[in-house]
């Protein structure tokens, strides 16, 4: 028989993000930080590529990122709302984790892989964070997809790409529970 682990499956099974413009400081501070980026690097990883790096947005740095969105905007020819609603997560930013993708070269492993194990990466962070009892919320946004963005914003190199940001900091409430999937509806059995 399997041993549950009680807490662990609780966790699981009730887990919910909280939106980043309810969130408030204080931040997790550096020690904090190193310990959820400790379990977050705990995801699998096929051929041991490690194919992402992290880069730890401190509140400093937030107003330099809202500008380059502003920049990037500009030159993309947006309009002003989509320009306010990719600055927004840096405007209201306290700290985020930015989960890089690294493609690493190999004759194994498909780029497909590196991509799939950088979003479990995010989700690993943004459970560790939850777990620890920080409020956490993964956001992507149009600048996330934008490759000026990734140089100007955070000196990205061309087998590199933003996966996600990762936004930690202290919760104000919990959000009410949203709806989710009926697993029995997408779930099919094969059994020969
Ligand atoms: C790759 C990715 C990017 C996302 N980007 C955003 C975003 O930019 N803005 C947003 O409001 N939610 C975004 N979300 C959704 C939230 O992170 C999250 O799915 C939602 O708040 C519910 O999460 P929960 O299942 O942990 O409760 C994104 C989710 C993923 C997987």
């Amino acid at each position: 028989m399997p041993a549950p682990n009680p807490g662990a499956t609780a966790f699981l099974q009730t887990r919910r993000s909280r939106p980043a413009k309810t969130l408030q400081m204080p931040v997790p501070d550096a020690t904090q930080i190193a310990a959820l980026l400790e379990m977050a690097a705990r995801t699998p990883d096929h051929g041991k590529l490690e194919p992402w790096r992290f880069v730890v947005i401190e509140q400093p740095a937030m107003a330099r990122l809202a500008g380059v969105v502003s920049d990037r905007g500009a030159a993309l020819g947006l309009d002003a709302e989509q320009i306010t609603k990719g600055r927004n997560q840096f405007d209201q930013g306290l700290l985020a984790v930015a989960v890089i993708e690294v493609q690493k070269p190999s004759e194994k492993i498909p780029a497909l892989e590196q991509t799939y194990s950088a979003g479990a990466v995010c989700l690993a962070l943004l459970n560790a964070a939850l777990a620890a009892g920080w409020g956490a919320n993964w956001l992507s946004g149009w600048p996330s997809h934008d490759r000026g963005f990734m140089t100007d914003a955070l000196g990205l190199a061309a087998h590199e790409r933003i996966a996600g940001f990762i936004h930690i900091a202290t919760e104000t409430t919990a959000p009410p529970e949203r709806p989710r999937p009926d697993t029995k509806a997408i779930t099919s059995w094969m059994d020969a």
